[in-house]
């Protein structure tokens, strides 16, 4: 049988991801209660990490751990990844081993190459073009504060990277209005626009995008990657900060969400992320429940069930 994996939202079907988001619910109400759950003794999963992680790494291996199994933390620097061995053998030979994998990589092909080998479920733990991993965390940190996100309003504020192409997936699957507010330049992917048309508008007015949403999301001006850019895109997203008079533009009840790491004064301002419309740390720790939802889905599938 054909493992599942996740590299993108597409990769679940919409009813599967509500489910997913349930699942997560439960899976922090039980960690709340102090309530173990452990129903994968000695399955372990991979982690490959070429760029940098917190939260990533963290709730995966706190997750895989609490889930009964482990997991194995892998960096280019210290194994053959990094001194030219191709992705496609890592895949087959790491598969053999463990019983799922997660990649944090540059190019989104590195992961489809890796899958292409692959024999256990792999997981997008962020590339260049996606992190679908952070839209279950922040889907679910919206339920939980505000009820169903369907036919909602959600305002993107900044660039339009990784962290926003995964929320014009989740626009389609989760079915709610996305406005991007993104300077010339740097849209997201135009195929994915496309294809989500009747979901996503692209403006350049970050307060118009702002207006009356009940969801305002931004994310660094500078991704991990882009270092050298950084000056350059300080002067090009100046006006594209969020902060309290932007705030002011959203419904009443709107809250802000961020990924995380943030850069207080530059996309948004210290008195919005700490402020009392911010769920950032909720959405941080939900990285946990709704990858341990994740993790459950995948590995029962692979086990057939
Ligand atoms: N939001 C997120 O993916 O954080 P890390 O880079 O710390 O994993
Ligand atoms: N867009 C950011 C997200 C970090 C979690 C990056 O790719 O660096």
């Amino acid at each position: 049988m054909k493992p599942r994996h996740f590299l993108t939202l597409f990769d679940l079907a919409p009813q599967e991801l509500e489910r997913l988001i349930r699942r997560a619910q439960e899976f922090k109400a039980m960690h709340r209660r102090g309530e173990g759950y452990a129903p994968f003794p000695h399955k372990i999963m991979g982690m490959i990490f070429e760029k940098s992680s917190t939260r990533t790494r963290v709730s995966f291996e706190a997750g895989m751990a609490q889930l009964g199994g482990s997991a194995i933390f892998l960096s280019p620097r210290d194994t053959q990844l990094g001194r030219g061995e191709p992705i496609e053998d890592t895949a087959r030979v790491l598969s053999s081993m463990v019983d799922i994998v997660m990649l944090r990589t540059f190019a989104h092909a590195t992961l489809e190459r890796f899958v292409a080998y692959s024999t256990v479920p792999v997981i997008n733990g962020l590339s260049d073009a996606h992190h679908p991993c952070q839209l279950l965390a922040s889907v679910q940190t919206f339920v939980e504060q505000r009820g169903p996100i369907q036919g909602k309003t959600v305002a993107w504020i900044g660039d339009g990277n990784n962290v926003c192409n995964s929320y014009i997936c989740a626009a389609r699957q989760f079915d709610f209005q996305l406005r991007l507010a993104v300077p010339e330049g740097y849209e997201p992917d135009g195929g994915l626009l496309q294809a989500c048309a009747s979901q996503v508008e692209l403006l350049r007015d970050p307060l118009a995008a702002a207006r009356d949403a009940d969801l305002v999301a931004t994310d660094v001006w500078a991704s991990m990657g882009q270092e050298q850019e950084q000056q350059r895109r300080r002067q090009a997203f100046s006006a594209y900060q969020v902060n309290v008079q932007l705030m002011a533009q959203a419904k009443p009840e709107a809250i802000f969400l961020h990924c995380l790491p943030a850069h207080r004064g530059e996309e948004v301002s210290a008195d919005v992320i700490d402020g009392p419309r911010s769920r950032v740390w909720d959405e941080a720790e939900n990285r946990l429940h709704s990858q341990k939802a994740l993790i459950e889905f995948l590995l029962l599938g692979a086990l057939g069930i």
